[in-house]
């Protein structure tokens, strides 16, 4: 095995606390809804049996609403601020943060089910009550678009999308408070403390409503359609039905709902903008800004803007030196190194590509695989990287970037 993969390997295992892998040691320090998705597909490239027990602890910290959190609290670990006595969400069997993450995971475990038939058939009923979940929980008027209740829900923090959603937020009730992340990494590489202000009091709403999604839904004052979350979802409910309809499972359930976002997915379509932009359900507003996520209509297999969406992708194209950046470099809000202002996270590339291959994109599919690839090995396992000169940014070591590595296939 080349020294790479090798290191991908290791890279992985250091941040394995036994039966779940941490993102990266320091920062991020507990089981993370989809970096542990994503980070069980490298897994299965040398332990199959490992990668299975990354899904099977993930999925035991699903709450009894059916919604799998962001993140499980398996251990205290000080480093990481807010932990679990901030966030107050005592609804499942292991303490947890309350609200979910972008559901990646009926994907992986349909693309893990040949290892092993039976044990994907054991997750179908969990999986199929969590997107059971989105529906009712994040999409109540059954719009066939489901909401993010705080940036975090979306995995992708501060991204520009939440600023003007993120404006309703009174921050008033706040106080003071030490945030951990600055400490371990370069501030400039992180999200601002107007954004961390705003992260803060959704946590404290959410507590105060007992992290009932009845109340949330009703009453947050952060409730965005998220074009990623959507495209995700999609793609799984679909992977979810083939698990179902090979190995026993409720498909016309699955069925009804996959009908739904299908209609419902043109709701996010921003003519201007010739891309697909998330959704204000509270103002009723469609953003402008183009992210990395407009270009996962392919993935989620919606192939309806197919020439529009190419065009935005050339453009972009022209003013970065590697593919995809998290937001356009030709809006006012982008930064090619903080966090999701901009930077390339191989995660984004590995799902964009694989549906650009499927739409029969394959320059495209070969271009992002590429620069996913130099980016890599030019930068190390970096937790994403600038799209204008590659630079590695964020934390490092860390496992779903390892992962990509792995199971992208992207050299030994
Ligand atoms: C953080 O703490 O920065 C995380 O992104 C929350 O999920």
């Amino acid at each position: 095995m080349g020294t790479i993969a090798a290191d991908a390997i290791r890279t992985i295992q250091d941040n394995s606390r036994g039966g779940f892998t941490v993102p990266t040691k320091g920062l991020y320090p507990y089981q993370w809804n989809w970096d542990s998705a994503f980070t069980a597909l490298g897994i299965a490239t040398y332990d199959v049996d490992r990668a299975w027990i990354e899904i099977e602890s993930l999925v035991a910290g699903q709450w009894p609403s059916g919604m799998i959190p962001h993140i499980l609290f398996r251990a205290d670990e000080p480093s990481y601020f807010p932990g679990p006595s901030v966030w107050g969400a005592s609804r499942g069997p292991i303490p947890s943060s309350g609200i979910s993450q972008p559901p990646v995971l009926a994907s992986v475990v349909f693309a893990l089910s040949r290892t092993d038939p039976d044990r994907a058939r054991a997750l179908v009923p969990a999986l199929n009550k969590w997107h059971d979940w989105w529906a009712r929980a994040r999409d109540p008027d059954g719009l066939g678009v489901v909401a993010v209740t705080h940036p975090w829900e979306s995995g992708r923090d501060n991204l520009p999308d939440w600023d003007r959603p993120g404006k309703r937020i009174d921050v008033s009730g706040v106080g003071e408070y030490t945030r951990r992340d600055t400490s371990l990494v370069d501030a400039g590489m992180r999200p601002g403390k107007e954004d961390y202000d705003r992260y803060l009091a959704l946590v404290n709403f959410g507590r105060e409503m007992d992290w009932d999604d009845a109340r949330i839904a009703a009453g947050s004052p952060f409730f965005v359609a998220d074009v990623a979350t959507t495209a995700i979802l999609l793609r799984s409910e679909r992977d979810l039905l083939r698990l179902s309809e090979s190995l026993g499972g409720p498909a016309e359930e699955i069925r009804a709902r996959i009908e739904c976002m299908e209609r419902g997915f043109g709701r996010l379509w921003n003519e201007r903008a010739g891309a697909y932009c998330s959704h204000d359900l509270r103002s009723g507003e469609l953003s402008d800004e183009v992210t990395s996520a407009s270009f996962l209509c392919f993935y989620a297999g919606i192939f309806d803007r197919r020439a529009e969406v190419l065009g935005t992708l050339e453009r972009i194209s022209k003013s970065v030196k590697r593919l995809v950046p998290s937001c356009d470099p030709g809006s006012p809000s982008f930064d090619p190194v903080r966090y999701w202002r901009g930077p390339v996270w191989a995660i984004v590339n590995y799902m964009i590509s694989l549906g650009l291959r499927e739409a029969g994109e394959l320059g495209w599919a070969d271009r992002i695989r590429e620069d996913t690839r130099a980016l890599i090995r030019e930068g190390g396992f970096a937790e994403y990287y600038s799209p204008l000169d590659g630079r590695a940014c964020g934390g490092r070591d860390f496992s779903w970037t390892a992962a990509i590595w792995l199971a992208w296939g992207l050299g030994d």
